[in-house]
């Protein structure tokens, strides 16, 4: 009796409109409120009314379902709450693989800002922040805290934000403000301003929110001007890159509060938080704010992530740019939890003793990546599974080979599950994958659409040649230094090897790519 609880969506006066499906005899990663922990359900039911979880069933049939339920066999099935991504930047898809050994001098001057917006037509955004988040989706990830920094001018923001919308994902689209040549700050308020008032419905799954990263380098007016307008239009998320160490950028929380915008009703999501320290770390919880640590990301630009671990109480997990790695949560709380463990017994290790005990346990992993990035958003009505959640939820086929022989629901997921294992995918009550397959309608034009973009994009991102890094980063006024290079074959060896990027090779994306790239469209 400890989970069950009936639809009240299902009786009274939204009989006729409402729409229930039942999740029918699998096993349920729910969370326990009052024992503030995961409760696994086997052989339960999850009952899902309009966009809600109107009820769990431990055992058994459930009786009294409303009227015209459909039932979804999930025996053999792990049912997850989605999973959610507190980083990541969707309008970059199209660059997929033109940046596999980028540093992150060379991303900033190759991958992003002006250099991006030079050869980006609002198309381009369009179809890659659709294509980004289509392919979150089918890797489960319900909820998206998307950093838009593709706001450049009136035309690309729009069509960023049009497409979180066009997606059916949970997005929140956190516009970035930064000045950029003729659209500065005022005119990119004035805008944002209009999409607040006239773009955000109730209903819509896409939340305007607000992400600016020129606390220390833009006019003082700029930043006051931003601050004032999410203050007064009480945006719910504003999202920073806060680097620090040897990177600059150092959008601490106590930059934040000195400009009055720490302590508000707006939820802030540092990004990295690679200069966390314990005064910051007590500043996060007395606000209760949070980091996104994005442990692919960190690992492959070396930002590091030393002390992240000590706040995983304010700290949810992130993607970032994920045309250069994985697209889905499994692999960063898998990483981020190997790389705690490993960071912790070093310590051991280094006192020349042998651990006794492991430091973090797959529940913990499985809670960063699930509830921790919803409390991220101040959203405890995602990220879990309990009775009057929304219904967000991932369904796993406990029986592909490499799931085979579980016990352990979690640990499943955490540690032995990949993307192909995701049968079903559903946010607010709608399936988005379903039968392994996504539901998005015409996804096979949006697919066409997407490589003339990725083709044109990749032919002139490829002609750009890769900065030359020396004197000093402009981050601060820090030296660049040489990091060793490994090889794998013996002798002289290969060197650091070739980059196999071939933009024009025709073949790369099957006979039906083909026939679209012949009509002119994919030109600028
Ligand atoms: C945040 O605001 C609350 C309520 O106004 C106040 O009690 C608290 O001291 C503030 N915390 C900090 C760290 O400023
Ligand atoms: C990446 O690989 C290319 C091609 O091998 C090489 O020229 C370049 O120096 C590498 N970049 C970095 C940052 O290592
Ligand atoms: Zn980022």
């Amino acid at each position: 009796m400890r989970f069950t609880a009936i639809a009240t969506a299902a009786s009274g006066v939204g009989v006729a409109l409402s729409s229930s499906i039942l999740l029918s005899g699998g096993t349920i990663i729910a969370f326990d409120e009052e024992a503030r922990a995961l409760d696994v359900i086997r052989g339960g039911s999850l009952l899902v009314t309009d966009d809600r979880i109107a009820a769990l069933y431990e055992t058994g049939k459930p009786k009294d379902l409303p009227a015209d339920t459909e039932i979804v066999d999930c025996t053999h099935k792990i049912i997850s709450p989605g999973f959610v991504d507190s980083h990541r930047h969707g309008w970059q898809t199209a660059m997929r693989t033109m940046a596999s050994n980028t540093t992150l001098p060379d991303y900033l001057m190759r991958y992003v800002g002006p250099a991006a917006a030079a050869i980006y037509t609002a198309e381009d955004v369009y179809i890659g922040q659709l294509v980004g988040l289509l392919e979150a989706l089918n890797a489960g990830v319900t909820t998206t805290l998307d950093h838009a920094h593709h706001t450049w001018t009136k035309g690309h923001s729009q069509a960023g934000l049009d497409a979180s919308i066009d997606s059916g994902a949970r997005v929140y689209w956190n516009h970035n403000f930064a000045g950029m040549g003729d659209y500065g700050i005022p005119d990119q308020i004035a805008d944002f301003r209009e999409w607040v008032t006239t773009r955000a419905t109730a209903d819509s799954l896409t939340t305007i929110a607000a992400a600016y990263d020129s606390w220390t380098v833009a006019p003082p007016e700029d930043t006051r001007a931003v601050v004032d307008v999410i203050k007064e239009l009480k945006i719910p998320v504003l999202t920073t890159h806060w680097m620090g160490g040897v990177w600059g950028l150092d959008n601490s929380p106590a930059l934040l509060h000195s400009l009055d915008i720490l302590n508000t009703s707006t939820a802030v999501v540092f990004s990295h938080a690679v200069a966390l320290d314990p005064i910051a770390a007590d500043l996060l919880t007395a606000t209760n704010q949070f980091i996104s640590i994005t442990p692919e990301s960190e690992m492959h630009y070396g930002h590091s992530h030393f002390n992240s671990h000590m706040v995983q109480d304010q700290a949810a997990l992130g993607i970032d740019t994920h045309f250069t790695f994985s697209t889905d949560m499994l692999t960063q709380a898998r990483m981020w939890l190997q790389r705690v463990r490993s960071r912790l017994f070093d310590e051991v290790i280094t006192r020349w003793k042998v651990p006794s005990n492991n430091p973090m346990s797959a529940n913990q992993a499985f809670l960063m990546a699930t509830r921790q990035g919803a409390l991220s958003l101040r959203r405890p009505d995602l990220g879990v599974i309990k009775v009057g959640a929304k219904a967000d939820l991932v369904v796993f086929d406990g029986r592909t080979p490499g799931m085979l022989g579980w016990a352990d629901p979690v640990a499943a997921v955490m540690l032995h599950a990949n993307v192909g294992d995701i049968v079903h995918v559903i946010v607010d009550g709608q399936f988005k994958k379903r039968g392994g397959k996504l539901t998005f309608e015409k996804y096979d034009d949006v697919v066409d659409r997407f490589l003339a973009s990725a083709e044109k994009l990749q032919r002139l991102v490829g002609e750009k040649p890769a900065p030359v890094l020396e004197g000093k980063w402009f981050g601060r006024d820090a030296e660049y230094g040489h990091a060793d290079e490994v090889d794998v074959i013996r002798g002289p060896g290969t060197g650091y090897g070739g980059l196999f990027l071939d933009t024009s090779d025709k073949s790369r994306h099957g006979p039906e790519y083909a026939s679209v790239r012949g009509d002119g469209k994919d030109e600028l």
